[in-house]
């Protein structure tokens, strides 16, 4: 077992105090109350529950650490060996094992290694397995096909294989973490569980795999395997180079004076967007079915990546004009003529799925699921966590000498 960031004894409190805050903040908790999460135990250790997640470390894996620990879990995540750190979305989670109300436990390991995916599972005997780490970058996908392969597609299946080899398939229940980028070139909109699967990229083939061997084993060996079918979620822990992160960084960096203009691929790519903290629910929700099966989790709502650019701005107070055509379009500040976003073709993709909307009705029928978050309290809530985030890198540079225009 490992510590974040291979800490030995106690994180420093005032970074992990500081962080817990910011973290309680985000899941919209007092401070006392993301402390009470891990701390009053009201679950009998003989009855907890335990679940194993994969990609821990990533922007589900924290909302959902968080939701099964509320739940009063024992969560046991998988995080991969880096040379920096990377476990900065879920410090606030993590209590030293030594400590005995811990209740999050983080293991190494690596989708591309069997070995070591048998042994976390033979030790740690979960209840429930969330197999949320991937390649997740659609663009890098086209830059790293075989290892995406290997990672998102294959791995799933040394996870499947991992539970039936240790007998475990009747305890343990299977989430796989499938995506509406499955539609690819959609064959209708909007997109169910009905639609067929035409994948446009290195990451959607690899998923498709994952899909299938997960209905496979379900099939196959009667085990309890789902796939959520999740259309784009976000949130302020979202990944910075995902289009709507990208975004509300520049924009927050833009409008404190760090940044001068924002580039952009694809302005017309146009995709159903909704809040990671709803859609982690909705895998626990699948998980405490009777029987496995699978799910699209959708807003039904489609906004294209130009729309989601001006509601950002909006939030700021400036409005855009679009001048220009194709590579050559520009979007000014309508007031002062300014350029502010520019398009740069490096950010095409070879391949572009153009129209994601997502049909929720079986989940909302079988699950009682329905997301919680308009996409405006999403551009709020991700703005106004970046804005904070460079107002406290602006005012550190103050201290050493270098200012930033407010
Ligand atoms: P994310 O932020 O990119 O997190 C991916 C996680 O997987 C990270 O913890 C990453 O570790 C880990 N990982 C990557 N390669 C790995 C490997 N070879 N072995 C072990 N761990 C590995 O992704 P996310 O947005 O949380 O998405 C979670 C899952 O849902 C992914 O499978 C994604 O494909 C899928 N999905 C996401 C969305 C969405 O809109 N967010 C929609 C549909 C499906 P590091 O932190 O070390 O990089
Ligand atoms: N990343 C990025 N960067 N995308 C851009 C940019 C840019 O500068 N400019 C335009 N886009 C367009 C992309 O071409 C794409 O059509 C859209 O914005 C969304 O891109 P991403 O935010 O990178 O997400 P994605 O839709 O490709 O994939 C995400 O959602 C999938 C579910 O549909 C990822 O989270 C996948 O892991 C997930 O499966």
């Amino acid at each position: 077992m490992s510590e974040p960031n291979g800490h030995h004894g106690a994180a420093p409190l005032n970074w992990a105090a500081r962080v817990r805050g910011r973290r309680a903040k985000l899941f919209g908790e007092p401070d006392h109350e993301a402390r009470r999460i891990t701390r009053n135990v009201s679950m009998k250790e003989s009855v907890r529950k335990s679940a194993l997640i994969t990609g821990a470390t990533g922007q589900d894996g924290a909302y959902l650490a968080e939701l099964l620990l509320a739940k009063g879990y024992n969560v046991h995540g998988v995080k991969r060996r880096s040379s920096s750190f990377n476990t900065a979305r879920i410090e606030h989670l993590y209590r030293h094992p030594h400590e005995k109300d811990a209740r999050y436990f983080l293991h190494y390991g690596d989708m591309t290694d069997s070995t070591n995916l048998i042994r976390i599972v033979q030790q740690t005997q979960p209840d429930e397995i969330y197999n949320l780490a991937a390649q997740s970058h659609v663009q890098v996908s086209f830059e790293t096909a075989e290892y995406t392969a290997n990672a998102d597609g294959i791995g799933t299946l040394r996870l499947l294989e991992a539970i039936r080899l240790l007998g475990l398939q009747r305890k343990t229940k299977f989430y796989q973490a499938s995506t509406s980028e499955l539609y690819g070139n959609v064959a209708e909109t909007p997109q169910s569980e009905t639609t067929r699967f035409q994948p446009r990229s290195p990451y959607a083939a690899a998923k498709l795999y994952a899909y299938w061997i997960t209905v496979n084993y379900r099939e196959a060996y009667g085990m309890h395997a789902s796939n959520g079918i999740l259309f784009n979620h976000e949130s302020p822990l979202r990944g910075e180079t995902f289009v709507t992160r990208k975004i509300t960084r520049a924009a927050a960096a833009i409008h404190l004076g760090f940044q001068d203009r924002l580039y952009l691929g694809n302005l017309e790519a146009s995709r159903d967007w909704g809040h990671a903290r709803d859609y982690v629910e909705g895998m626990w929700l699948m998980l405490q079915q009777p029987n496995p099966d699978d799910y699209v989790l959708a807003t039904g709502k489609t906004f294209t990546v130009r729309q989601f650019v001006e509601l950002v701005f909006g939030e700021l107070g400036v409005p855009l004009a679009w001048r220009g055509k194709g590579v050559s379009e520009k979007g000014y500040d309508k007031r002062s003529g300014r350029v502010l976003v520019e398009v740069d073709p490096r950010y095409f993709r070879p391949t572009e799925v153009d129209l994601l909307m997502g049909d929720a009705s079986k989940a909302k029928a079988q699950l009682g699921w329905m997301p919680k978050t308009q996409l405006k309290q999403l551009v709020e809530e991700m703005l106004s966590e970046d804005l904070a985030e460079m107002r406290r890198f602006n005012s550190a540079m103050r201290n050493v000498g270098f200012q930033a225009a407010e």
